[in-house]
This record gives structure tokens, sequence and C-alpha cells, in this order.
């Protein structure tokens, strides 16, 4: 069993895009990709047959927060890690804890040490140090582990961000020890992603990635950006971090974003997306497809038996009317949350599979510039 690896085998000539494949002991991974978000160990409101057969997902996510508090450790070991316990034999990755904690647990407090935090289901009290979080991480069994970081809110300012930055990098090292430290559990191999931070601020950007890509991981990640900085700064700033990664490792845009986002950070060398909005907006009745935004609740819909999106290759989006989908969300019926997930998805699977044709085909800058004024319309 090996070390995730990465093949760049186009790069597109006006643009930074490129198209690769990552090899992992549960197979590959086609780039650019998006991985939809399963944070429980399941993507809300969607079955696995679905994501395998429907969306065509090639690897979806888990979070460590969650699933360490619910089911815990011992069903995830006694299951023989995730993969077996929720029947997703492609790969897996799980995020650190390091965003969920900040954004989901009740009172929590930061120490050099870890984070202590209350649990959002029950109350009860917590510790995540970064070696705890590899151990967890270790058990649940994912294929891409990420490092345990502190994203800083959106608008922190020089000062906060740049310790928050400096300690992520402290507890990268003890992330990195405690990793070579324990054995991979389930007989494939595990990969330690590490997290670039740095706010806004472009010198610390520069000094995270340097310091991140001096671990020499298999990938790395870019962490702390769409936290509320305005759309053009997480722009400049994903540019710049894409400049400094290595270019042979498989860069990873953490939480983003819209359809339009995906496009544009794939332009700048991105390779990998995951974010609850095509899951979120979907079970919100917001539908992305490839004429533009439409809000399934609209009365606009009442009448209109044409399918929801018959460009898409996916058979629920084709099969189903919007008038019966509007009803669905209408009445209430669980059944509207399924498709509109299981559609919103095919969506963003679609969007990056026809991302690297094009980078493939060398249009990936005129195809990107139409295709956006296209998916931003709002129908
Ligand atoms: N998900 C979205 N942003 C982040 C981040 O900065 N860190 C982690 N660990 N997960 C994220």
């Amino acid at each position: 069993m090996a070390r995730l690896s990465f093949q760049v085998q186009h790069t597109d000539s006006t643009t930074s895009a490129r198209a690769g494949v990552i090899t992992t002991d549960h197979g590959q991974i086609e780039t650019p990709i998006f991985m939809p978000v399963g944070t429980v160990g399941s993507v809300k409101a969607v079955a696995q047959q679905q994501l395998l057969n429907d969306v065509k997902a090639q690897i979806i996510l888990g979070n460590t927060y969650h699933l360490y508090l619910r089911p815990g450790t011992d069903v995830l070991e006694q299951a023989g890690g995730l993969h077996r316990f929720n029947h997703w034999e492609r790969p897996i990755l799980t995020d650190s804890g390091g965003y969920q904690v900040f954004s989901l647990a009740g009172t929590r407090k930061i120490k050099e040490e870890g984070v202590t935090f209350q649990s959002h289901i029950d109350g009860s009290k917590h510790l995540f140090t970064p070696e705890r979080v590899m151990d967890i991480q270790r058990s649940i069994g994912g294929d891409i582990i990420m490092a345990f970081d502190e994203c800083p809110p959106g608008g922190s300012e020089y000062g906060y961000a740049r310790k928050s930055m400096e300690l992520t990098h402290r507890w990268l090292d003890r992330c990195v020890a405690q990793f070579n430290a324990t054995p991979d559990k389930y007989g494939y191999t595990q990969n330690l992603f590490p997290i670039v931070q740095g706010a806004t601020y472009k010198d610390l950007r520069k000094q995270s990635c340097e310091y991140i890509a001096s671990k020499d991981a298999p990938g790395n990640a870019i962490g702390g950006l769409s936290v509320g900085e305005p759309e053009p700064v997480m722009y400049e700033i994903c540019d710049w971090c894409c400049q400094l990664l290595p270019k042979d490792k498989p860069r990873y845009l953490m939480g983003v974003g819209t359809p339009w986002n995906i496009l544009e950070c794939i332009g700048m060398g991105v390779d990998m997306f995951d974010c609850v909005m095509p899951t979120r907006n979907g079970r919100n009745a917001m539908l992305f497809t490839t004429q533009g935004v439409i809000n399934i609740d609209n009365k606009k819909w009442e009448y209109d038996f044409s399918p929801i999106d018959e460009e898409l290759p996916c058979e629920m989006s084709r099969y189903y009317s919007k008038a019966y989908l509007r009803h669905l969300f209408k009445a209430g019926e669980i059944l509207a949350l399924t498709i509109a997930s299981v559609h919103n998805l095919c969506f963003y699977l679609w969007l990056v599979g026809e991302a690297r044709k094009h980078i493939i085909a060398g249009d990936y800058a005129t195809w990107k510039n139409e295709m956006i004024i296209k998916l931003k319309t709002r129908l």
C-alpha cells in the first residue's frame, strides 16, 4: 500500500489550471475534483448508491468533530473504519475539527496544548489536541486526514492572525510527529495534508505556504478563506497561495464555494474543493443548473413541467420536472431534499468534469468566462 501520489497530466497555457490524477489505496481521483460533504459519515439526504451511480462522486468528506462525538471512535474501530461502516469503498478525506470546533461547538478555549470545547449535542466538555486529533483521524480511517489548525474569523486583525498562524504551525509540527509515530490502522495508507492559514495578509500567507511546503506532505490545503472576507480578497489570497505552494502536489481549497468560485479558483491552480453549498442550499430549494440559479420554491415554476436540467447527464435532473420538485418542497416531502441534493451534487461534479475536459482541450479560459456568466444568471 502506497503514499498518495499526484500526476499532473495537463497544465493550461493561459491560466494556472491543471488536470491531474490523484492515486490513493482506495482508487484514483481525477482532478480538478469536488468532494461532497458527508459530515457524520453520510452526505445529507443522499444514499451511497446515489453518490456512486448518479452523482459520480470520486471522494467524499467526513468530519472528525462530528464522528468523534457520534458514533465515537470505538464504534468506528470495531466497524473496521469509516469505509466499512458507511460502505463507501472509495477515497475519504476527513477534516480535522479545527474549523468545526470554532463554528459549531459551545464555549471553547484555545490554549497552546489544544482547544477545550463543549459538544453541540449534549454540552459535554472535550479537549482536542493535535495528537488527539491525529489519533481520532487514524481511527476514522480517512485516506486523507487534515492537520489540526485554527481558522481565525474573517476580518481578524494582523496581530491575532499572526499569532494564530504561528500556533497552527506549532500544532502542525505536533501533528506530523504524532502521525509519523502511529501506524496505519486498517492496512491502507493514510496521508496527512497541512493547512495554510494567515487570514487576508499576504506576508503571513507567504510565511505559511513556505512553512507548510517544507513538510513535503503529499498534498497541501488552503484554509481560512470564504469566512466573511469580500470575494475579490478571497480570489487574491487564493491566487497568491497557489503561486507559492508546490506545483507537483495537489492543492485543496477548503470550504469553497459557489460554482463560479470553483471555476475561478481552478484557473489559479486549485485541484480539490469541498463545500456544503450544493447540499445545504439544495435542502433550502436553491438549485444550481447549467442555465443558472433557480429558487424552486418560486411560483414561477408551478406549471413548468420541463426537466430540472436536461443538459445534465444525471437521471434525477432529467427525470423529475421543476413543477413536481416545487410541489414536493411545498408539501414538505422528504423526497424533495434528496432530489435537490442529488441534482446539485450532479451539477457540481459535472462542472469540475467539464473544467477538466476544457483544461485538456486547451480552451479553459474562454470556456470558464462564458460559463460563469451563464451560471450566475438568476432564472
Ligand atoms: N474548512 C473550511 N475552512 C477551513 C479551515 O480553515 N480549516 C479547516 N480545518 N477546515 C476548513
